[in-house]
Order: structure tokens, then C-alpha cells, then sequence
């Protein structure tokens, strides 16, 4: 299931805050609808956020009436600098951002050709997106075994414009014929696991047992499980990773049962630059967190934290997957 596409100036997604329920696609002619797509989650998932950030460029640059190239750019720093305040904690958001406004820059001769170029650019990202999916379950998959038990966080299939990180790698093991079953997080309060990865994995036929957050230690301590594989939305050159909120919980309790712990994710998500020190974790309304499927769950009055985002420390981290191949987190930089 392809998350998000382009049509003749049109981008179309997914809406993914009304799955299970709905099937609802959200079609989109500005940047601005992408942006607020962005912010309300119904686009998600560090790298399908990178590639809706570089289609909303080249929606830009595709309805630009602009006249000279001043106007032009006028316009993409619009788009580049709204775009860019969606969501800070993922970094494929500003990976794509600057890859299609640098083919910009770098783009001589007139607007037409530029427009051209950044939406070139934007459909290749998109492309390149399902083509390192699929390496990735390729390079991980044999860290499965026949029979295995492998706990996934949040969502990685529709996080992705199609095939997923993690998932990827389950989706890869289960095609050349081990038989896989997925303990899925309902990962509050947004329940990304809950909506979208059972949604996933019922789609695939693939066995899946939800379980709520709380239920991490019982799980392992049980020997439910065997191993985990998450995504990431950012990993630094130390191989810190930063994912959804609880996979720092997930990677402890794993560490202190002996279970292996995977993080998959395409080279665009390492980010070589940033200090674990001055990483931004994104903070969402508490409302998320004080309410359940709309209806207020605490009393009035009581304030909530919301941080979407936590950071594992790589001493937690087992191999981390990429389309170049296995890297322990230390060796993260040879992935780029
Ligand atoms: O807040 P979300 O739903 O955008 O967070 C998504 C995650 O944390 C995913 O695990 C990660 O982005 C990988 S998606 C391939």
C-alpha cells in the first residue's frame, strides 16, 4: 500500500489518523496542506515526512506563477521554512528539505528548468524511499529465524512511502518462508501501533498479538518474545537513536532479558552533525495524553507530559540496518 503519491500537481496521502476506521485519502495542491498534513500526523513516520517535506517543495515549484528566479525562491523559502517547523525530532524532514532546494540552487538557465529539476528531485526521493525499504529487509532478514517472536514500536510499514523499516525486515523474512510472529506496542497516545502496524500486519497475514505499553517486562520476563526491531527517526554519529516515545523502555528491558535489539532505518535518518545534548524532542499537547479516543480520561485540572520522542543510548543497541548493510551503533558513520 503506497502511503503517498503524486499526480499531475496533486499530492496524495494517506490519511493515517482515521485508520483502522477509514480509508480516507488527503489530496493536496500547497505546501500549506502538506505542512498542516504534517503537523496533525496525518502524514507520519520520519521518512514518509521527508518525502511529503520534498513534495510540497515541488508543489511549489510546479504552481510557481513567479516571473523572475528571485520570485521563484522567494516562494521555496516559504515553503522550505514552514515545512520545516512541522516536526523537529526526525531528521529526514531537513535531510530532503536540503537536498531539493541545493538541485535548486545548483540548477541554472531559466524558472522552467529549475521547476523542473526540484521536481525531479522530489519523485526520486520518493522512489528511492520503496528501493531502500526493500534493502533494508533484504540486509536484515537473516537476523530472523524460522519461528521467531519480534516485538515492533510504533509504525514503520506507512512511515514509509511503501514496505516499511522494521517492518520491511518482518515483511522480507516472512517471504522466503520463515514463519514470523509480530508482538505489536499499541504505543500511546497516538496508538500507532494499535491503528496502524495491526492494520499492517492483518493486511499481510502476518500473526499479530497487540499488546499495551505497559506489558514490556511481562512479555520478556515471559519469554513471549525473542527479539525486537524498531525504526528511527533520527540516529547520531555516537548511535544514540531517537525514536518513539518508549523505545528507550523497550531497549533497557531487552538488554536485561538477553533479547536482541534491532533498529532499522534507511541512511537519510543518521544525522552526523547533532550532539545527543542538543537534540530536540518534540513536545506534543498533553490533551493527547489526558484524553482516550476523544473522551477526557483525567480530571480537569491535572497536567500531562507529552514528549513524542526518546533517546537509547547505543549501549542498548544490538546492529542497526540500513540499506548499505549491519552496523554496530558505533560504526553508524560507515552507513553514510
Ligand atoms: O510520531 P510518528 O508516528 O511520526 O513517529 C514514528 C516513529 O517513531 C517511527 O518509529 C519512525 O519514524 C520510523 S517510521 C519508518
Amino acid at each position: 500500500m503506497r502511503a503517498i503519491r503524486w499526480k499531475d500537481g496533486v499530492v496524495v496521502a494517506l490519511d493515517q489518523s482515521k485508520l483502522p476506521k477509514k480509508l480516507v485519502y488527503l489530496k493536496m495542491g500547497n505546501y500549506r496542506q502538506i505542512a498542516s498534513a504534517i503537523k496533525a500526523m496525518k502524514i507520519r513516520g520520519a521518512p514518509l515526512i521527508g518525502v511529503a517535506a520534498a513534495l510540497g517543495l515541488a508543489l511549489t515549484a510546479y504552481h510557481s506563477k513567479a516571473k523572475s528566479r528571485e520570485g521563484l525562491f522567494r516562494e521555496l523559502r516559504r515553503t522550505e521554512a514552514l515545512l520545516r517547523s512541522t516536526r523537529p525530532t526526525g531528521v529526514n524532514l531537513f535531510w530532503a528539505l536540503h537536498r531539493v532546494m541545493e538541485k535548486a540552487y545548483w540548477t541554472h538557465g531559466d524558472i522552467e528548468a529549475v521547476k523542473k529539476t526540484m521536481i525531479c528531485e522530489a519523485l526520486k526521493i520518493v522512489e528511492e524511499d520503496v528501493k531502500l525499504n526493500l534493502a533494508i529487509g533484504k540486509n536484515g532478514e537473516h537476523l530472523l529465524e524460522n519461528g521467531d517472536v519480534v516485538l515492533t514500536h510504533c509504525n514503520t510499514g506507512l512511515g514509509t512511502v511503501e514496505y516499511g523499516t522494521a517492518l520491511g525486515i518482518i515483511r522480507a523474512a516472512v517471504k522466503s518462508g520463515k514463519k514470523i510472529k509480530v508482538v505489536v506496542t499499541e504505543t500511546r497516545p497516538q496508538l500507532q501501533g494499535a491503528r496502524l502496524t495491526t492494520f499492517e500486519l492483518k493486511h499481510d497475514g502476518i500473526p499479530a498479538t497487540l499488546i499495551t505499553d505497559s506489558m514490556i517486562g511481562y512479555v520478556m520476563a515471559n519469554k513471549i518474545v525473542d527479539k525486537v526491531i524498531v525504526g528511527a527517526d533520527r540516529i547520531l554519529k555516537s548511535g544514540h537513536v531517537l525514536n518513539k516515545i518508549g523505545t528507550y523502555t523497550i531497549a533497557v528491558m531487552a538488554k536485561m532479558h538477553g533479547i536482541p535489539f534491532y533498529v532499522a532505518a534507511p541512511s537519510s535518518s543518521i544525522d552526523l552533525k547533532t550532539n545527543v545534548k542538543n537534540v530536540v524532542i518534540e513536545q506534543r499537547d498533553p490533551i493527547e495524553v489526558l484524553t482516550f479516543s476523544g473522551e477526557r480520561i483525567a480530571p480537569k485540572g491535572i497536567r500531562a507530559l507529552n514528549p513524542a520522542f526518546d533517546v537509547t543510548p547505543p549501549r542498548y543497541v544490538t546492529a542497526i540496518i540500513t540499506e548499505k548493510g549491519i552496523f554496530k551503533p558505533s560504526k553508524i558513520s560507515l552507513a553514510t
